[in-house]
């Protein structure tokens, strides 16, 4: 048992069969204790996790420098709603600027931040009592925005709205990477485009800048507003502060959430200063959004992530686990492309990847499947180089006992 542990695994699984709503896929152990890349469950088993927090866990688990600063925060001040002006808030709010551009509203989560980066561009062009101009939006087939209404209509994946229609009135999908197609779908009627410049979740695909020059263009061209969601990409995830940096497209809005505190709940939109003035007071808000416990985490963040040259080390551990997934695609059939944009992994299989997670989980190392054959990997930026080579060694025996067992016709997958 971990010291950290009240009660085995098993104890709490029962306990959320009882208690909590089934919807989730919960991998079969109690987690209660991380340092860094490494996790331990309630039975002293340790992991080394490549996907900590699905993404939200950037500096990995409990970093302390985060942690001293929620503790000085908490003994000050927890919550404070947004009619009182805060330290803390004008701090990050400054910080991410000073990083990105303009002005910056902050909310909970990364749907939360969709939901408002939609509603303020439908708000951009639109004039106070006379309804709304300009509605709708494009985003983007196998993307991912978010599980609230806005959010999932602008998901273009069918199976995350079976059930829930009627969906939000003035969605479009265009094929990722594909700008006439993009050009077709856009009217008068056209307020926003909105994608995230790596798909994370549709399985690490990467914009080409071409195509972002290209929208940015049509955007200037036919007055709506480029949105990139960076909820995944964003707070040096890319080996840059923000995915837009690798082209030097910039949009007129950025959403950010996951790794934004570290790990602590957080969401923010970006907007360019002359957008910001459309989220007049009393059209939108959020009660806990920018509260103080989460500034002061997000701040801490951002100083770590400079004051330890993390962007230049998640660079170079990015090409790190490249070139070793790279090497073994060259022996490796089953390998069918390796993508990867700073901490940000993924390694397409032609076969389903769902199996790898169990098996490299059995071999203490946490990973994700996504988009049925992607392997993808979220490590956090300090991750060592040392914790690079052991991750990929299990998951490379494990795709290597998968080719295996394709080759001798006895895969379960
Ligand atoms: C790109 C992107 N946008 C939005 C979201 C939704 O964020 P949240 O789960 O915090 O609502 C996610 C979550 O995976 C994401 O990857």
């Amino acid at each position: 048992m971990h010291p950290a542990a009240t009660r085995s695994s098993q104890k709490t699984i029962e306990q959320f069969a009882k208690y909590v709503v089934p919807n989730y896929r919960r991998y079969p152990v109690s987690l209660v204790h991380g340092e860094g890349s490494n996790v331990w469950d309630a039975e002293g088993k340790r992991y080394l996790d490549l996907f900590p927090g699905w993404g939200c866990n950037i500096l990995g688990h409990s970093p302390p420098w985060v942690v001293k600063a929620i503790q000085h925060q908490i003994e000050h001040l927890i919550h404070v709603p947004n009619t009182w002006y805060t330290e803390a808030q004008g701090d990050f709010a400054e910080a991410i600027v000073t990083h990105s551009f303009g002005k910056v509203f902050f909310a909970n989560s990364g749907t939360e931040a969709n939901e408002g980066a939609i509603k303020l561009a439908r708000l951009h062009y639109s004039h106070q009592g006379t309804g709304t101009q300009k509605y709708r939006v494009i985003s983007f087939e196998n993307g991912f925005h978010g599980r609230t209404y806005g959010s999932v209509t602008a998901t273009a994946q069918p199976k995350y709205h079976d059930g829930l229609g009627p969906l939000l009135p003035g969605f479009r999908y265009a094929p990722y990477n594909d700008l006439e197609a993009v050009r077709a779908l856009v009217d008068d009627e056209t307020c926003a485009i909105l994608l995230e410049p790596v798909q994370g979740e549709g399985g690490v695909n990467i914009a080409t800048d071409d195509f972002l020059k290209g929208l940015r263009q049509l955007c200037d061209q036919r007055e709506m507003l480029l949105i990139f969601d960076e909820v995944q990409t964003g707070m040096g995830r890319t080996g840059n502060w923000f995915g837009y940096q690798h082209t030097g497209v910039q949009p007129d809005i950025m959403t950010l959430a996951k790794g934004v505190a570290a790990g602590v709940a957080c969401g923010a939109i970006v907007c360019q200063d002359h957008i910001a003035p459309s989220m007049r007071p009393g059209m939108h808000a959020s009660t806990f959004g920018g509260n103080p416990l989460a500034m002061a985490a997000g701040i801490a963040t951002m100083k770590i992530i400079e004051e330890e040259g993390l962007l230049q080390h998640c660079q170079q551990m990015s090409a790190r686990f490249h070139q070793h997934f790279v090497a073994l695609k060259e022996t490796l059939p089953i390998i069918k492309e390796v993508r990867s944009r700073g901490m940000m992994i993924g390694v397409e299989l032609n076969i389903p990847a769902t199996p790898a997670v169990g098996k490299c989980m059995e071999r203490g190392v946490l990973i994700n499947a996504t988009h049925d054959t992607v392997v993808r990997l979220l490590p956090a930026l300090n991750i060592a180089p040392t914790q690079v080579d052991e991750g990929y060694q299990v998951i490379a025996d494990v795709l290597k006992q998968m080719a295996g067992e394709v080759h001798a016709g006895t895969s379960h997958s």
